[in-house]
């Protein structure tokens, strides 16, 4: 059984069809990586699945349960969790407290929140900014503390959108290697991004999306040989690198 099994996933807005009878499954302990070039219905597909949209047709089946209809904290406390394209901190807290926000998704007790929150962030190397004002962290700081408390909720897979936009190189490599760290630790990934040396390197399996729907599914190899995915987005990308 797969950890996750989407079909036929449908959203709309409107006349527009974002996610177009989108289907996907997700094995345990795999790094799936999800592209396609800008309004393909990535992070559409993440606020689907994760109940911060509710689909038009289709069905989400999280470890067997159907979860299509879930609210977002149910999702969450379910096992799953994901990040924001732009990032939603609370700026005004510090990284410990946004962290801890993510804990209290496992208990009501805030010692063991604080706990578990500490023991994340020494995970992803943000322990020594704990006490600081979130706000005050630069913007590859800000990413990284929002994917703390992500994981701070304990989730069993986690959506990561874009993290690693407007990282530099060294902030990407580094960015690479947590995800690979948290992988190891057990945690099924999902991950949008449009920084291909990335996304090719740690990505077991890619889906690509096209206008809402999916236009393929293969090892990396594969995808950044297939036509119609260099058509409608990587050919689209290294030109205008060129
Ligand atoms: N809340 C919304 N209301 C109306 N239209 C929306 C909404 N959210 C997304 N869309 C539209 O749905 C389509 C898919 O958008 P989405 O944000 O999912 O794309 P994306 O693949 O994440 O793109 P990007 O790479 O730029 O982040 C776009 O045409 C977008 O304008
Ligand atoms: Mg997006």
């Amino acid at each position: 059984m797969a950890l996750l099994e989407i079909s036929n996933l449908t959203k709309r807005f409107g006349g527009l069809v974002a996610n177009n009878a989108v289907g996907m499954e997700v094995n345990q302990g795999e790094i799936v990586g999800l592209i396609g070039p800008n309004g393909a219905g990535k992070t559409t597909l993440f606020n689907c699945i994760s109940g911060f949209y509710s689909s038009d047709g289709g069905s989400v089946v999280f470890e067997g349960q159907d979860i299509t209809r879930f609210s977002a904290d149910r999702v969450c406390r379910e096992g799953m969790a994901r990040t924001f394209q732009i990032v939603k901190i609370f700026k005004d807290m510090t990284v410990l407290e946004n962290v801890m926000v993510g804990a209290f998704c496992r208990t009501t007790n805030p010692e063991r929140a604080r706990q578990e929150a500490l023991k994340t962030l020494e995970l992803v190397g943000l322990v020594e900014k704990k006490d600081v004002p979130s706000g005050s962290l630069t913007i590859a700081e800000q990413k990284r503390l929002e994917l703390t408390r992500a994981l701070a909720t304990q989730p069993r897979l986690l959506m990561l959108d874009e993290t690693m936009a407007g990282l530099n190189p060294m902030e990407t490599r580094q960015a690479v290697e947590l995800l690979r760290k948290i992988n190891a630790q057990g945690v099924t990934l999902i991950v949008v991004e449009h920084v291909m040396e990335a996304i090719m390197t740690i990505s077991d399996r890619i889906t690509v999306l096209d206008y809402g729907k999916k236009i393929a599914e293969d090892v990396p190899e594969n995808i950044a040989q297939n036509e119609e995915v260099i058509k409608a987005y990587l050919g689209e990308r290294y030109y205008a690198r060129s």
